[in-house]
Order: C-alpha cells, then sequence, then structure tokens
C-alpha cells in the first residue's frame, strides 16, 4: 500500500506560511509516497493555489454535515471542494473534546464530505484514563463502529489512530502499543468494509527521529502529523522515513 504522510496545521499559519509549502517541495519534489498538508481554512485556497501541478494534496480539518444553510462559523464539504481540498480530517480528538461531537455526528460529515467527493481521515484514539483502565481496544473499536457510516466509501477512507496522551505531549506509544491498537483495526475494518486496504495512520507526537521506528510497524502506512508538519524541515524528514519504509 502506498504510505501517506499528512500534515494537520490545526489552527496554525498565516500568508507568511506558505514559505514552509515552497521549501517543502523543494526538498520533496516527488516522494515515493502520498503528501497532503491540511491547514486552517483561511489558507486553504493559497496552498492549493501553491500545490496545483506537484504531488502535494490539500485537505480540510473539518467540515459541516449539511451542505449549506443558517451555521455560522461553519464550512460544508462542497465548501472545501471549492476551495481546492480533496480530503477533510473528520473526527479529530480535539474537534471531540473542544466541540463536543460525537460519533454520530462524526458519521454524518464522513457521508457528507464523501457525497462531495472528499477522501475522508477518520481519527479515533483513546484517553490515558481509558488507557489506564485497560480500555484502549474498546473505546477504539466503539469509535470505529458508531463513527463510520453504513454508506461508507471505503476506498475514499483513511482512519488515523491517534492517541489523545501522545497528542503534542512528546510522548509516544511503545511499538508494542501501536501494533496492537493498527492490528485490531485492521480487523475490525476487513470485517466491516471486506477489504484489506484502509491505509491507517498513525498520529501523536511524529516527528523526524521517531518515524522510521513507527513505519517500520506492519499496518502502519504513514502518519498523521500535527506540530513537526509545520516546518518544512520536519515534515520532509518524516516523507524521507515512510520513503524509506516502503
Ligand atoms: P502532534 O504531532 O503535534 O502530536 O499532533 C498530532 C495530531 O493531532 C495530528 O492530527
Amino acid at each position: 500500500m502506498r504510505g501517506l504522510a499528512a500534515g494537520n496545521w490545526k489552527m496554525n499559519g498565516t500568508g507568511e506560511s506558505l514559505s514552509e509549502i515552497k521549501a517543502l517541495l523543494d526538498a520533496a519534489p516527488s516522494p515515493e509516497c502520498d503528501i497532503l498538508i491540511c491547514p486552517p481554512a483561511t489558507l486553504l485556497s493559497r496552498m492549493a493555489a501553491l500545490a496545483e501541478g506537484t504531488v502535494l494534496k490539500i485537505g480540510g480539518q473539518d467540515c459541516h454535515a449539511a451542505g449549506s444553510g443558517a451555521h455560522t462559523g461553519d464550512i460544508s464539504a462542497a465548501m472545501l471542494v471549492d476551495a481546492g481540498a480533496s480530503h477533510v480530517i473528520l473526527g479529530h480528538s480535539e474537534r471531540r473534546a473542544n466541540h463536543g461531537e460525537t460519533d454520530a455526528q462524526v458519521a454524518e460529515k464522513i457521508t457528507a464530505a464523501q457525497a462531495a467527493g472528499l477522501t475522508t481521515i477518520l481519527c479515533v484514539g483513546e484517553t490515558e484514563a481509558e488507557r489506564d483502565a485497560g480500555r484502549a481496544l474498546e473505546v477504539i473499536g466503539g469509535q470505529i463502529d458508531s463513527s463510520l457510516p453504513d454508506d461508507v466509501d471505503a476506498a475514499r477512507l483513511v482512519v488515523a489512530y491517534e492517541p489523545v496522551w501522545a497528542i503534542g505531549t512528546g510522548r509516544t506509544p511503545t511499538p508494542d502499543q501501536i501494533s496492537e491498537v493498527h492490528d485490531a483495526l485492521r480487523a475490525r475494518l476487513s470485517d466491516r468494509l471486506g477489504t484489506g486496504q484502509i491505509r491507517l495512520l498513525y498520529g501523536g507526537s511524529v516527528k523526524p527521529s521517531n518515524a522510521a521506528e513507527i513505519f517500520a510497524l506492519h499496518n502502519v502506512n504513514g502518519a498523521l502529523v500535527g506540530g513537526a508538519s509545520l516546518k518544512a524541515d520536519d515534515f520532509a524528514g518524516i516523507i524521507a522515513a515512510l520513503e524509506a519504509a516502503s
């Protein structure tokens, strides 16, 4: 399976940050993996213009389930497409925690985003308390079951395992812990969707120094990177590690 190195810029970046995209494209003009950056909505169009004709794909960080209407501050899937996006992250733990997003809402968003032609990156992951209680696999399995709509198009689905306690903390799970979750995700998705071809990303404090160890794991097909995607040098290092692993 071709790897995917995806960057989630979260609420970071203004026009001057676009220089990092130029530097990234210079550093990795034709990588042996797919590359995606999900900037804040305000940068989507400008970044898409820079990415045109290159290998870089652009994605949103969320979308509304409705096509249009009285939803102040929200963005529809069609608007993301209009701005040049081909992907959208849905169900990120920061959306779930900060905006109270439920699995059912995430499922509706996946349906809407796929109907608009977007590839959806569904995020799942346990909190530290859930892991300490021995409930990580149960929590993640429940999120997969309830966040995937029945009509999901497997060909437009990527799943990211992002343990909440590893996001932005510099802490990462052990290789065994990542493998346990990714193997369970692979089995559950194969059961539900009848395909073993869904790309599984790991996310949470991925950086150039730990990327090779993570990409060496079976059933890890790439990464969803926060902080280290903001700097071209760091993200290029992660891309190089993914190329070397494939
Ligand atoms: P960090 O790489 O900054 O830990 O963020 C991970 C993440 O949440 C990506 O979506």
